[in-house]
């Protein structure tokens, strides 16, 4: 049997949870897929760092999209980050050279998704994405296959760990959002530009992934209505306490008459209710078909082993010879979307 090949191009936090996956679970990949999953080479910026793995085994190449092209790499997995460069051009040349495509990067395919999809199906490949969507949570799976039945009617969500923490951090501690702010920072949780987070960015991101594969339309994140939490004072966050709310940044996504509505908005929500209840760097995302009602899915949303073990999903799903549209239907199918304003939160 012929070995999956994988080409990492990354080895930070995400891309050493994967090396460890692979390393430690290699008989039960074998198992579950039929055949073995290798990595061949790995790609990083600084040869000399230590990481917490071991990189013996492997090829090194310094450019990722050298590593993209490789006759011994069968798929590019790409866990650097950014959405132009590096990122963009290996991902661009893995395709080109016939590889298939694991990201976990949100930012290039809220950016480009639409576009490499194209390129992909043009290739015969395929690009998966699950772990650029809530972590560890297999919302894609569940929306493109345990769902597939259905026609969505919503999709609503915490998705950005970060934010969550800060907020319930503020409302536990009764701190200012500045302090705790910094705290995240120091905590290591903020990416390094911090307004991706903050601004809701990174979670705008998200949503218009999974608006795209809910709604068969073309990733639209420049529809999405974004506001951070960066306005949210102590004092808005008590106020809505002796009310009975606590404010998330909240995401939707649903589709009407008037068109496609995506927001991803600080928002009142009932204290007691699920996501009311959310604690920490936890996401959370609520499926609602017209077939099954509503699905919740909570869970980790980052960290190495919850992102890798996505990732990771994804690439056995290749082994096993599973090739599903990047969003849930060829990318020649999808619709512009028309975006629909909303009045309310
Ligand atoms: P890190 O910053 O920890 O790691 C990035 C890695 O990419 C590093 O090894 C870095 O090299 C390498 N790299 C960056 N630029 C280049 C380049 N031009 N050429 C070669 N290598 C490069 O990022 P994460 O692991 O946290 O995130 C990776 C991706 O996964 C991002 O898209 C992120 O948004 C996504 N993601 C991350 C999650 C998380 O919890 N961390 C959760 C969900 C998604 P070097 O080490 O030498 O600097
Ligand atoms: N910065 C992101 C978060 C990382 O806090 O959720 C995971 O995508």
């Amino acid at each position: 049997v012929q070995p999956l090949r994988l080409g990492l191009a990354g080895l930070g936090t995400v891309g050493i949870g994967v090396v460890k996956i692979v390393q430690q679970h290699a008989d039960l990949i074998t198992a579950r897929t039929g055949r073995p999953v290798v990595i061949t080479a790995v790609s990083a910026r600084d040869r000399t760092k230590n990481r917490d793995a071991d990189l013996s085994g492997y090829a090194w190449e310094s450019d990722p999209v050298v590593l993209a092209q490789r006759d011994d790499v069968d798929v590019f997995v790409e866990v650097m980050g950014g959405h132009e460069g590096a990122a963009r051009a290996a991902t661009e040349a893995a395709i080109a050279a016939g590889k298939d495509v694991v990201t976990a990067n949100k930012a290039l395919l809220a950016h480009h998704g639409h576009d490499l999809a194209l390129a992909a199906e043009a290739a015969g490949r395929v690009i998966r994405f699950e772990a650029a969507v809530a972590g560890g949570i297999p919302v894609i799976k569940a929306l493109t296959e345990g769902l597939a039945g259905n026609r969505i009617r919503r999709v609503m969500g915490v998705m950005n760990g970060t934010c969550n923490y800060i907020l319930t951090r503020m409302a536990n501690a009764g701190l200012p959002y500045e302090v705790v702010f910094e705290e995240a920072r120091q905590l290591g949780y903020l990416e390094a530009d911090p307004n991706l987070d903050v601004g809701g960015i990174d979670a705008g991101h998200k949503l218009s992934l999974l608006a795209s594969i809910a709604f068969g339309t073309k990733v639209a994140f420049d529809h999405v209505e974004l506001e951070g939490i960066g306005n949210v004072s102590i004092e808005d966050i008590n106020l809505a306490d002796d009310m009975g709310y606590h404010i998330k940044l909240l995401g939707v996504a649903q589709m009407s008459g008037r068109g496609l509505e995506q927001r991803m908005t600080p928002c009142l929500v009932p204290a007691e209710s699920p996501f009311g209840q959310l604690q920490g760097g936890t996401n959370m995302v609520m499926l609602e078909g017209d077939s099954v009602g509503q699905i919740v899915l909570r869970g980790p949303g980052a960290g190495e082993g919850p992102t890798a073990s996505a990732v990771m999903g994804d690439v056995m799903d290749i082994a096993r010879g599973l090739r599903l549209p990047t969003f849930g239907q060829p990318a020649s199918t999808l619709q512009d979307a028309v975006p629909a304003k909303s009045a309310t939160p």
